[in-house]
């Protein structure tokens, strides 16, 4: 053999060792729809930046995150190889060679009767698909019009990039907190049931659109959140858990995600050519509030930044008056101890733990890490 021979014999065997695992799908971009648990800086750009200490952790800055640094979303990005993506409306820094993220923090599959000031967003989940539509259609007609040398081609994802796509799905956990504010009021069975036919109608128009890997996680158990924990006082019996996690929000997300499970069941027959993966990150994230000390966390029940007792709630990075004195709600000392950043985003070191184990698949349905997951089942 030749010495290029031999160059390249090595050069294939190292690809193959680095890039390739068996099998292992070749996504050239990921697109992914959410709330704050998946935005990386859309709701920072169109409306006020986060606030310090957000970010510090790992960006040094505010870097458009609800955590002390990374997202779920942004290890997903990493283990695929691709950078951190950006906001699909941010028009400063960003780059959508890899993909474009359409997450919005507050954002719901419903639309809900809030703007921006009582705390919603306009970004519902079907606004994020109609802004891929955009992006899509745009990209294509600029790929169609700019020559193959136009110097901004390595920017966008080309035509052929969208089906070979990986499309990841993180939302749903804001529609339970409206039904949780208007239990009683309405029927929240009803309601549920709405919520993820809503959304099974966006799966079924990004597939249309030609979308064929779908990473959908379920939504969290929000009766962990520090915030109802820490406004939940001498609670009846029945009404916690044993780590305090109010009961029946819990089970209304439970029902969330049961009726989600159904519903890909019924698409995956309907959607003959795609890959649904049902990944159960409430179980994922149960688990880790119900063994945080064993995982090397603090009590789940704290959080590292911001002041919510009392009826008092400083939100992380935001001054406020308790006992007649000014605070400011600042970062703990130890960010990577906390699972909970402010009380309702988790940490870094939480989102990293939890990315380790739903990544390689062991929360999955069917059970393929997300580095297979464009297989479906029968063609594994
Ligand atoms: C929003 O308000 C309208 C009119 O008051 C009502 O019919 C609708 O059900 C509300 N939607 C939600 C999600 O609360
Ligand atoms: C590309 O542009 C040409 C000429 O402007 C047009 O005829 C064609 O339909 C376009 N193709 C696509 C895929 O947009
Ligand atoms: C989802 O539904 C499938 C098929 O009905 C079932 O086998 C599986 O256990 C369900 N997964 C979860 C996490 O509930
Ligand atoms: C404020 O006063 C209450 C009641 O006296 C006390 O329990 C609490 O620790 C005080 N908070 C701070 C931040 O000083
Ligand atoms: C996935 O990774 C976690 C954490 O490293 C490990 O505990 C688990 O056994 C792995 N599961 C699979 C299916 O490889």
């Amino acid at each position: 053999m030749d010495v290029i021979g031999l160059i390249l014999v090595s050069w294939v065997v190292l690809m193959n060792g680095v890039k390739s695992e068996e099998g292992s799908c070749d996504f050239p971009a990921i697109f992914n729809f959410g709330d704050s648990n998946s935005d990386t800086g859309c709701m920072a750009a169109a409306f006020y930046p986060m606030a310090s200490p957000c970010g510090n952790t790992f960006f040094h800055e505010p870097a458009g995150r609800a955590s002390d640094g990374r997202l779920i979303i942004d290890f997903i990005a990493q283990k695929l190889g691709f950078p951190l993506l950006s906001p699909y409306i941010d028009s400063i820094g960003s780059s959508y060679g890899h993909g474009a993220n359409f997450a919005a923090g507050s954002s719901t599959i419903r639309r809900q009767n809030r703007t921006f000031f009582d705390g919603g967003t306009p970004f519902t989940l079907e606004i994020q698909t109609a802004q891929f539509h955009q992006f899509k259609a745009r990209t294509a007609k600029f790929f169609n019009q700019s020559g193959n040398n136009h110097p901004c081609r390595k920017q966008f994802p080309r035509p052929e990039d969208f089906p070979k796509a990986i499309y990841t799905m993180d939302i749903g956990q804001n529609d339970i907190a409206a039904a949780i504010n208007r239990v009683g009021k309405e029927d929240s069975h009803a309601v549920i049931s709405d919520i993820v036919h809503q959304f099974a109608t966006q799966v079924q128009y990004l597939y249309k659109e030609g979308a064929r890997t779908f990473w959908i996680h379920n939504t969290g158990p929000i009766g962990c959140l520090p915030v109802t924990i820490h406004n939940t006082h001498n609670p009846e019996p029945g009404y916690v858990d044993q780590n305090g996690c109010v009961n029946y929000q819990n089970d209304m997300a439970k029902e969330f995600n049961e009726k989600l499970n159904n519903t890909l069941v019924t698409l995956r027959s309907q959607l003959p050519d795609a890959s649904l993966i049902y990944v159960d990150l409430f179980s994922a994230k149960y688990y880790l509030i119900s063994n945080a000390k064993k995982e090397g966390f603090v009590d789940p029940a704290k959080l590292c930044c911001g002041y919510h007792e009392n009826g008092i709630d400083i939100w992380c990075g935001n001054k406020g008056t308790v006992n007649g004195t000014e605070i400011f709600a600042g970062s703990c000392e130890d960010p990577s101890s906390y699972i909970s950043w402010d009380g309702v985003h988790y940490t870094e070191a939480a989102n990293h733990w939890i990315a380790d184990r739903i990544i390689n698949g062991s929360f999955s349905d069917p059970p393929i890490a997300i580095t297979h997951s464009c297989h479906k089942p029968d063609s594994l």
